[in-house]
């Protein structure tokens, strides 16, 4: 475990790819907000309710934990872990604001460290781990922590993707599709992997956890719906990410944008979310 810091991030590890500056605090918070009604459900067939002790492993700036932590209630308990110090912090503030007693924080590299039970006796009854499977290099050694951390008969559960490449508009065009290739290259030359959920599954499965539940999950959103701002916002915000990466230049940027203005001024267009797969998983 390592100690919070001045910087954004353990000293000397990479941050991760989309950045933990305040316009990606903030694209969590909208992400949360239109996906929970998909992880409530998702914790409750989990049967995460009062009591239980679970861990938010990778938890960004904590908008999960906080709904962890009302459900446990004042009998239960959440750890969040974390690569980002300013995220860690951030969780701490939130739990702080809201008045949360139940929630303990850590910095911690899944890549390196394991999770600290230290209010978690045996293990924990349930893990909660959504979107980071993505961005790690080496996901059964996150699986392998994830085992760790639970009691024998905790719960896992995962909000991961399995085909990416259904992001775009219906009919597909050509500059959204490119950004969604862009967009996956960006994540594998960090050595991530957008459509992790398969991988996932066959480590999950190796090392002893019973596939309890699977479920994928498409959506589809008009422009006044307010789920288009999640594709669409991701596509405004991780645009200048990608030219400052180098995988794509100003004029790919520019003809995207402009793709997606269009797709805007029409009402009936539709566009995909990529395909997350949910997996709970029993140890
Ligand atoms: C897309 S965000 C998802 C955050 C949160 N799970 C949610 O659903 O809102 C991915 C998170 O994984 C964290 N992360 C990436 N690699 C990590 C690692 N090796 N150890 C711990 N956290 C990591 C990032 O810092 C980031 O906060």
């Amino acid at each position: 475990m390592s100690q919070v810091n001045d910087s954004n991030k353990i000293q000397g590890k990479p941050d991760y790819v989309l950045g933990t500056h305040n316009q990606e605090h903030a694209r969590l918070g909208m992400q949360h907000s239109l996906w929970r009604e998909f992880v409530l459900d998702a914790w409750k067939r989990a049967e995460i309710g009062s009591g239980s002790s679970v861990v938010d492993v990778g938890a960004g700036p904590g908008f999960a934990t906080m709904d962890l932590a009302e459900i446990v209630g004042a009998t239960g308990h959440v750890t969040a872990v974390e690569i980002s110090s300013k995220f860690v912090q951030e969780v701490k503030d939130q739990a702080n604001a809201r008045g949360f007693n139940n929630v303990n924080v850590h910095i911690v590299d899944l890549m390196h460290e394991d999770i600290p039970l230290v209010s978690a006796g045996a293990g924990f009854d349930a893990a909660w781990c959504r979107w980071v499977c993505m961005f790690v290099a080496d996901v059964g050694a996150l699986v392998r922590r994830i085992h760790g951390s639970l009691r024998a008969g905790g719960v896992a559960v995962f909000h991961e993707y399995v085909h990416y490449e259904t992001y775009g508009l219906q009919p597909p065009t050509p500059g959204i599709d490119s950004f969604t290739q862009a967009a996956m290259e960006s994540f594998r030359a960090r050595g991530g992997n957008a459509n992790i959920a398969g991988t996932l599954l066959k480590e999950l499965r190796q090392q002893g956890f019973e596939i309890v539940s699977i479920k994928p999950i498409a959506r589809s959103a008009r422009p006044h719906e307010p789920l288009w701002q999640w594709p669409a916002g991701f596509i405004r915000t991780y645009l200048p990410r990608l030219v400052e990466l180098g995988h794509i230049d100003n004029a790919f940027a520019a003809n995207v944008l402009d793709e997606l203005a269009r797709a805007e001024q029409d009402p009936q267009s539709i566009m995909l979310t990529p395909t997350v797969l949910e997996i709970i998983a029993r140890k």
